[in-house]
């Protein structure tokens, strides 16, 4: 009998560690997960990669590391990006031997503003997290001769039944659609908002992880590339579902949003609205630009796997988090003057 592949999967309480140990763990493999609180199933570590030594049971030879932890948030200050998603990377580069296959999950965001990785400053991307991410790939080409570099979009809940075991990014949506927090669809007319699966990322890893490391360094994207949904769609499709949700709980539907551009938003309804918006009003809508550059992306992510259709999952994932969120999902919006 030929002795089990050893993996570790870093992040694996995340929404996409989590999909990916169980895919593993469906394809026959017994992986090792490891995350900052430590997960509650077997083989699950404890270790706050990049602020601590890491603990014996880790300091062993593994066959496979998949890096998929990191801080999502967009918002950090860039010292605090690097201690969240360059560090802990540094850290987990150095529990890999030459010979281990390591994969190192990305963002399909990670090209920023200038369409590539290579620029060090934070003015190239459109916030701290993608720099820091982009720092990540530059250390994982500078540090290994044979890596996969995984890329992917925005990441909704399982095909099946739109489960997800964290949310995080884009559930600032439909939680805000609900709450009245966004006044306007702000978009580009032609913008695309590209979203996978977990389970898209997670089949994806398991094939490499069959095929062994790559000679040299290897990168997939994932994504729907030119059949990404229009952003005007993905809105449609969000709130088609919550109001699907909120039907069934007798709770009012949520009409349909004013739309306009980024342009249109930001000369003309912004200052407007900073003369007449009261603090907490201003602090929503000064939350709300951070996400216009999301939703202004009109060239298509230039994949290497396409996935399938993705509006089906968009919508149960988006009912999925109604149902697990009730008390943001049932919040009646408060009209915009
Ligand atoms: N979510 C998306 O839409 C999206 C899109 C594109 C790319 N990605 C990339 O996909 C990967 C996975 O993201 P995700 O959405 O699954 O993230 P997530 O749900 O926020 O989970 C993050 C995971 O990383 C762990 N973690 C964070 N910092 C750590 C550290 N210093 N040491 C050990 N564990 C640490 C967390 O542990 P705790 O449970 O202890 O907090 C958790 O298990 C990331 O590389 C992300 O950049 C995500």
């Amino acid at each position: 009998m030929s002795e089990p592949v050893r993996i570790l999967v870093t992040g694996a309480t995340g929404a996409v560690g989590a999909a990916l140990t169980r895919a593993l763990d469906a394809a026959g493999h017994r992986p090792h997960g490891v995350s900052r609180r430590g997960g509650t199933g077997p083989r699950q570590h404890t270790w706050s990669a990049g602020l601590e030594e890491p603990p014996p049971a880790l300091r062993r030879t593994w066959d496979v590391v998949v890096h998929c932890a990191a801080d999502t948030r967009w918002n950090l200050p860039e010292e605090e990006a690097e201690r969240a998603n360059v560090a802990p990377l540094r850290a987990v580069l150095g529990l890999a031997a030459p010979g281990t296959h390591f994969v190192h999950l990305s963002s399909s965001y990670v090209t920023g503003l200038t369409g590539d990785i290579r620029s060090p400053s934070p003015a190239a991307y459109r916030n701290s997290y993608e720099w820091s991410k982009a720092r990540a790939e530059r250390l994982v080409h500078a540090e290994r001769d044979s890596a996969d570099i995984v890329r992917f979009p925005v990441v909704m809940g399982a095909r099946a039944d739109g489960s997800l075991d964290r949310y995080s990014g884009f559930f600032w949506l439909p939680s805000s659609l609900c709450s009245g927090a966004v006044p306007a669809m702000v978009a580009e007319e032609k913008a695309l908002l590209d979203i996978v699966s977990t389970d898209d990322v997670a089949d994806h890893v398991v094939r490499l992880v069959a095929g062994g490391p790559p000679t040299g360094r290897r990168l997939s994207i994932l994504g729907r590339g030119e059949d990404a949904q229009p952003v005007a769609e993905v809105f449609e499709t969000v709130r088609a579902a919550l109001n699907s949700w909120r039907a069934e709980h007798g709770v009012p539907a949520l009409d349909r949003l004013p739309s306009m551009t980024p342009e249109q938003w930001n000369r003309f309804y912004l200052p407007f609205a900073e003369e007449h918006l009261d603090r907490a009003q201003l602090l929503r809508v000064t939350a709300f630009r951070a996400y216009q550059g999301y939703l202004s992306v009109t060239e298509p992510f230039a994949v290497t796997h396409r996935v399938p259709d993705t509006v089906e999952v968009l919508h149960r994932s988006i009912r999925r988090w109604a149902e697990t969120h009730q008390s943001s999902a049932r919040r009646v919006p408060r009209a915009w003057s």
